[in-house]
């Protein structure tokens, strides 16, 4: 069979390209550029020796940015009200790289190194059906129950060194968008997480003492300037990162309940994508009107969930993207963050279409809000209320 391996170059999709070679199988190793600290040199290595018929270092940055973290900031995605989303952003974009290579070299089947456990397996397998139903969905990790002494001897074999006392306690998962981290010591709840487990954030206690502004421009609600000087969104991204762990911001500590039914303590860092997504929330205050602020919070919840649980590629996310887009359009403005040791707050927002009337809202002379049609307008909106009080009384 040949068979596509989404590959990190790690310990488990590592031992799955050598085993399958083993077997007589054809491995295409696709290595997916996220954004993420590169390990693409290592993973090239290792690739090759575990015999691999070829390693491919796709760079999916530009598609990931405009494709997912776009409508993901739209939809100012959190899911279960707090994490953005991080690895499951990633995970239909891979998939869709993984499918395109899988016709690229005519493969039978794609593979993904996933548990049975976790979110991951669902979103890949789900997207990749999705996409290719004619193509297997391998998932060797949860198949093969391969303990990792015997992995280790795999790889050692092929003269793969990987040290088990080098190798991390935590399963990390890391892209532009932020950092995920699990297992270890994490997984008792009630451990605070040890400052080994941030690979992004500086410990907040030791934050530069004094605090920073920037500025971030929106354009049709996607960013489009830092501090006046036109970047793309991927730019805004990276440079937010940088500050943000500078200042030890973007840190998250959670409970979440996975769609495979276990409840899971998760830390993640994602101090560029919780500003954003912060500063667009803040942009969309001033700028949309009240009816359709409130719709669209509603639909943003079922946004994460649809996401967070592999369903990517259905019609009710393209349907809710669809409504989302119309509520964009021509969403431009700017919003000033400030960074302090361990905060990054919104604290200014302007737009040319700002909804905001200052002549309404002020409580100086400058008034022109018609007090006197409150009064009418108050006694209507209560009657309701009033005449069930009073039919109670009796
Ligand atoms: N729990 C998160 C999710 O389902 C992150 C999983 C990421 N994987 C990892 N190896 N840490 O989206």
């Amino acid at each position: 069979m040949k068979i596509v391996l989404a590959y990190s170059g790690g310990l488990d999709t590592t031992a799955v390209a050598a085993r399958y070679t083993d077997e007589g199988h054809e491995v295409v190793a696709v290595y997916g550029e996220l954004g993420q600290p590169s390990e693409r040199e290592r993973a090239a290595g290792r690739a090759e020796k575990a015999g691999v018929v070829a390693f491919e270092v796709l760079d999916l940055r530009a598609d990931f940015t405009d494709a997912y973290l776009g409508p993901a900031l739209t939809a100012n995605a959190m899911y279960e009200g707090r994490y953005p989303l991080v690895s499951a952003l990633s995970r239909p974009c891979i998939s869709a790289a993984l499918v395109e290579a899988a016709r690229r070299h005519g493969a039978d089947a794609v593979a993904h190194g996933c548990t049975g456990k976790g979110n991951d397996q669902v979103r890949f397998e789900v997207a990749v059906r999705a996409l290719a139903p004619d193509l297997d969905v391998l998932a060797p990790i949860r198949d093969w129950e391969m303990s990792r002494p015997e992995a280790l001897d795999l790889l050692a074999a092929k003269g793969i060194e990987i040290e088990l006392t080098k190798a991390s306690p935590y399963s990390i998962d890391e892209n532009v968008w932020g950092r995920s981290c699990e297992a270890g010591i994490l997984e008792d709840p009630w451990q605070a997480p040890p400052e080994e487990a941030y690979g992004w954030t500086a410990d907040p206690s030791s934050a530069p003492r004094d605090a920073v502004e920037v500025v971030v421009g929106f354009t049709d609600g996607i960013p489009s300037s830092l501090d006046t000087r036109d970047a793309s969104f991927l730019d805004v991204l990276v440079a937010l990162n940088e500050i943000g762990g500078r200042y030890g911001t973007g840190r998250l500590d959670m409970i979440e309940n996975r769609r495979v039914g276990i409840k899971s303590r998760e830390i993640y860092e994602a101090p560029g994508a919780l500003a954003l997504i912060d500063a667009h929330r803040h942009l969309e205050d001033l700028c949309l009107e009240r009816d359709l602020l409130h719709e669209k919070a509603r639909l943003e919840i079922r946004w994460a969930e649809l996401v967070y649980d592999g369903l990517w590629f259905s019609p009710l996310r393209e349907a809710v993207d669809a409504f989302f887009a119309t509520t964009q359009q021509g969403l431009t403005g700017e919003v000033r963050l400030r960074y302090s040791a361990g905060r990054c707050h919104v604290v200014g927002r302007r737009s040319p279409v700002s909804l905001y009337d200052e002549s309404l809202a002020t409580y100086t002379d400058a008034d022109s809000f018609t007090h006197a049609d409150a009064e009418g307008f108050v006694r209507i909106w209560g009657m309701p209320t009033v005449g069930w009080a009073q039919v109670k009384e009796r």
